[in-house]
């Protein structure tokens, strides 16, 4: 019986995703058949516990699958939001995939995409798949992967890794050891601990804006510490509550990179929540361990902030990032929301997790650090920027330097914020943000660069199969 290969497509951009283009090259070498599936598209609820039809539907072709391509943008520094829904089910109701392989294909801008990868390999074996290996490509919004030659040479290296492992019945050796599950599952939540020291007298002029996903009457150990920060803060102190809030997750429209104005799209709650950040003084992200990251509603909102995450539009404020519920992720995850935090320009000061710590130990550091949040914001603390940080708004900068045609606000912000090091970054840029200012110019001009990058991939592909290169023998189911 001929072997199957499901590729699982995460981006809700649908047939302008960079990743499926991507993954759509790679198939065309494969030697088995193949089935592309929308997850995105198919709407799967937030409930982990629901076994809706669509969820059902997916997890029987994945069944009848012998390997498994998730498919993807990078989303800050995970996967979209959509795909964790089926990933929270598939933890939640104790799916298990041992004997199949899984691979990944992931379009990114090359911010931690070694990081989110390697989060696709730790979630893949902890599903039980073995995982063969990925490609890292870089995404064009227009014209699907970006480094041409290398991402398709990349996606034709993983074909043939694919193919040989399925005719040898090969599954690879995992490298992560398995864990708890009910650490990946958002039924579980961190324990409570006690927060009963007094108050600190309310003489801070400043705020603070605690975020959290998941509703605080649910998770005891989110509200220990949004109640922690509330006692011990000498500053006034708001929760947000994300599963009470309307925010829906980014269809990636781009058009918060790409208009000047820089603003969301989707009409619900998530701009006045931005508006907010904006106004207050202090930050704190507050995350239940999920799927090796954190909890849905937070991740949501996230996604939706990528507006901001690469325009470090809260530069001058400060803030923490707790992890809680996910035993040995939770430092994994709390390295994540830093990140998100730091990309935002928020300096975080700290970066928690309970697990590892007894409930006194914990609670004692969630009220120190809230005291140095305090005094942080009080006294400016001048803290230099760790590796992260720095690689991310370089990457950003050259980005924009680049394409600041396109990412209209993100270039308008650099330049008003003298983050570039060239009085006229991108000569060639500079002349094309001239000519896209007119509509018609610009059109035209994509598409006649549609029109060449598609010619130049015919021309790459008859060469490969001129040298002896040859597509795979399977078909698209
Ligand atoms: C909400 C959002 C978050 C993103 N986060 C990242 C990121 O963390 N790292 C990165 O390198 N690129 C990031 N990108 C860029 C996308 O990964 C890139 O454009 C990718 O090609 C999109 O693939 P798709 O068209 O298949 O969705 C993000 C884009 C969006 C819209």
């Amino acid at each position: 019986m001929t072997k199957k290969v499901l590729f699982l497509c995460g981006s809700p951009r649908r047939k302008k995703s960079a990743s499926l283009s991507t993954a759509r090259y790679l198939a065309r070498f494969l030697d088995c058949d193949y089935e592309f599936v929308d997850v995105a598209k198919a709407r799967l609820s937030t409930d982990p516990t629901e076994a809706e039809p669509a969820f059902l539907e997916i997890v029987a072709k994945m069944q009848a699958a012998d390997a498994v391509v998730w498919t993807f943008g990078a989303w800050v520094l995970f996967v979209p939001v959509q795909m964790q829904y089926l990933l929270d089910k598939l933890f939640t109701q104790g799916y298990d995939f041992t004997g199949k392989i899984a691979a990944a294909v992931m379009t990114s801008a090359r911010a931690h995409d070694d990081f989110i990868l390697d989060r696709a390999r730790f979630v893949s074996e902890q599903l039980g798949f073995g995982y063969i290996g990925d490609v890292s490509a870089e995404g064009n919004p227009f014209f699907g992967y970006a480094d041409e030659e290398v991402a398709e040479s990349s996606c034709r290296v993983l074909a043939g890794q694919i193919n040989r492992a399925l005719a040898a019945g090969y599954i690879p050796a995992r490298h992560y050891p398995p864990v708890e599950r009910k650490y990946l599952s958002p039924m579980y939540r961190g324990p409570g601990f006690a927060v009963d020291g007094s108050p600190a007298a309310k003489t801070g002029d400043k705020t603070i804006l605690v975020v959290t996903g998941n509703r605080l009457s649910e998770d005891p150990a989110n509200a220990g510490v949004a109640e922690s920060i509330h006692r011990y803060s000498r500053n006034s102190v708001e929760v947000i509550e994300l599963q009470d809030r309307q925010v829906g997750p980014c269809v990636g429209c781009y058009l918060c990179d790409f208009r000047v104005e820089g603003v969301c799209v989707i009409k619900d709650e998530y701009e006045a929540i931005k508006q907010r950040l904006h106004q207050v003084d202090g930050i704190v992200f507050v995350g239940n361990c999920v799927s090796g990251m954190v909890d849905c509603y937070l991740k949501a909102f996230l996604d939706r902030c990528w507006g901001i995450a690469h325009r470090p539009s809260l530069k001058g404020k400060y803030g923490f990032v707790v992890a809680t519920g996910g035993g040995p992720l939770e430092a994994d995850a709390a390295w994540y929301l830093r990140g998100v935090l730091n990309k935002t320009g928020v300096r975080c000061i700290a970066a928690l997790t309970q697990s590892a710590a007894d409930a006194p130990a914990f609670a004692a550091t969630v009220r120190r650090t809230t005291e140095d949040l305090d005094r942080a914001l009080d006294e400016k603390w001048h803290i230099a920027d760790r590796f992260n940080t720095r690689a991310v708004a370089w990457t950003f900068r050259d980005l924009v330097a680049t394409n600041g045609m396109i990412l209209r606000a993100d270039y308008k912000f650099h330049q008003e914020h003298k983050m570039f090091d060239y009085l006229s970054p991108g000569g060639v840029n500079a002349l094309m943000r001239l000519l896209f200012k007119s509509e018609i110019l610009k059109r035209r001009m994509m598409a006649v660069r549609g029109a060449q990058v598609a010619k130049g991939r015919e021309k790459r592909l008859a060469a490969y199969l001129q040298c002896g290169g040859r597509l795979g023998e399977g078909k698209e189911i």
